[in-house]
């Protein structure tokens, strides 16, 4: 039986034995073992020992001569290595035949991978991508990339747009780490609809909010579930729009059952995180994680009953103790290291997230009560979300703020909060639970109505243009 070590000797020592090993070698399992620890291969090393492997019978086989042929970085190989890309049947085999060409990394490849640029398989288009990106700065790869910005896949789209895109040009000269005074620990009392106008583009740093239920409470209650989700879209757009380039948004939701009208009616179940989802996701929001919140059984409603005495096969209802935190973010080419960066060296190490963390997705937090809002957050639940996913001086922003437990948690982490709620006795709530906090000096809570708020703006503005 052959050895790694015994391979590494060969290649030290005997070429010739290597290659009647590679050779003779029938039985594929162990031709397979062979080639797999060959490693790197040294100068002078033949490559053409792979050439009859590759239309060898067995996948693994085909793979591992055409990833060797590929070290050995032989131009005479590559039209083998074209054909292998486009003709053989095992995706994994073609895929690697690509980028064992690119890792030629020479101006011969150029056309070779351009051929490849109109295969079927995405993969094999992102590998041909790969090699020819090492030759941005010729005008034929770079014409022949510049053509795949409207390629059907929306992965090959996103690396072309990002390696040739201008760069992002933000509406907002403010640096990304700041935002606008104005804003900072405030809580608005109106419709968010219309607040957000008077806020500036990309000013936010992180939106956690968990929106009205559909027709659930009183303050609660739309025309139909589209009139529902239209209205919930028109606040995230805007959302989207106030939100720092890259930055965060995260929706607490989870479906909820309209009860049946009478004994003669049926219940109607409303997929809300789901239909939101697809929303969101085409209007600028790319989708980053699913969190689920899970509550212990004894607090949710029970929806047991009935099965439990029957037992009939489809009467079974579940007792829902999940909600779903979903996690977007705002569209762009630039990676989450470009936002980190950002920020100062002494930022980022007072915004660590040190000692234990939760490492799954599944966060266990109890629900919390409260003598005024029937729905509100529980500050564990806010204070992990601003602690993973905003840096300390942050604008964090709720926009159906509720009881202000988003402000709290914000405040208590260093980092601002700015709440809008159209309720007038949630908003009193906020005053109550949110101006005795321990609050920046300079930006103590402030309670306002639009005007009041519109007329900050304004003066903020005028401050600048002076
Ligand atoms: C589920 S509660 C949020 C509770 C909050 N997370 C907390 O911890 O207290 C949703 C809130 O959105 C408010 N709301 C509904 N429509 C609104 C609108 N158009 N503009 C502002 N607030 C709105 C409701 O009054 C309600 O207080």
């Amino acid at each position: 039986m052959v050895t790694k070590e015994y391979i590494q000797e060969l290649k030290r020592k005997n070429f010739e034995e290597l290659y009647r090993l590679i050779r003779e070698t029938q039985e594929s399992r162990e031709l397979f073992f062979i080639l797999e620890n060959l490693g790197y291969l040294p100068n002078g090393f033949k490559g053409e020992v792979f050439v009859p492997l590759i239309v060898h019978l067995n996948d693994s086989v085909r793979f591992w001569a055409v990833k060797n042929l590929g070290k050995i970085s032989n131009p005479d190989f590559i039209g083998l290595l074209l054909r292998t890309a486009k003709y053989d049947k095992d995706s994994m085999v073609r895929r690697e035949a690509v980028s064992s060409i690119g890792r030629m990394r020479t101006q011969q490849t150029i056309p070779y991978l351009i051929e490849l640029l109109d295969d079927s398989d995405p993969k094999v288009v992102l590998q041909a991508i790969r090699g020819l990106l090492v030759f941005k700065t010729n005008i034929e790869a770079q014409k022949a990339l510049r053509n795949l910005e409207n390629h059907p896949n929306e992965m090959v789209q996103s690396v072309i747009r990002r390696e040739f895109s201008q760069n992002h040009n933000s509406k907002n000269q403010q640096p990304h780490p700041s935002s606008p005074d104005f804003m900072k620990n405030v809580v608005v009392h109106g419709d968010v609809r219309e607040i957000l106008r008077h806020v500036p583009d990309e000013s936010v740093h992180l939106t956690f909010t968990s929106p009205p239920y559909y027709n659930a409470r009183d303050y609660a209650i739309y025309e139909s579930y589209k009139a529902y989700l239209d209205f919930l879209m028109e606040v995230f757009s805007e959302v989207h729009r106030v939100t720092k380039e890259g930055r965060f948004l995260i929706v607490n939701t989870s479906p909820i059952i309209i009860p049946r009208m009478s004994r003669s009616h049926a219940s109607k179940r409303y997929p809300i995180p789901f239909d939101l989802h697809a929303r969101l996701g085409e209007s600028g929001w790319e989708f980053i994680d699913d969190l689920v919140w899970l509550k212990p059984e004894t607090c949710v409603k029970n929806r047991n009953a009935g099965f439990l005495q029957h037992r009939k096969p489809l009467g079974y209802k579940p007792n829902a103790v999940t909600e779903y935190l979903m996690v977007y973010r705002k569209e762009t080419e630039k990676l989450l290291d470009w936002n980190i960066h950002q920020y100062s060296w002494k930022a980022v190490e007072e915004s660590k997230v040190n000692g234990e963390y939760e490492t799954s997705n599944v966060w266990k937090i109890d629900p919390a009560f409260d003598s005024v809002h029937t729905a509100v957050f529980p500050i564990a639940l806010c204070n992990r979300v601003v602690e993973f996913y905003s840096y300390k001086g942050d604008l964090v922003f709720d926009p159906f703020g509720g009881s202000g437990t988003l402000g709290k948690a914000a405040n208590n982490l260093g980092r601002y909060f700015f709440l809008t709620e159209q309720e007038e006795k949630y908003f009193e709530r906020m005053k109550e639970n949110l101006t005795t906090l321990d609050a920046v000096k300079l930006h103590q809570p402030r309670f306002l109505k639009v005007d009041e708020f519109k007329l900050l703006n304004q003066g903020e503005n005028d401050g600048h243009n002076n």
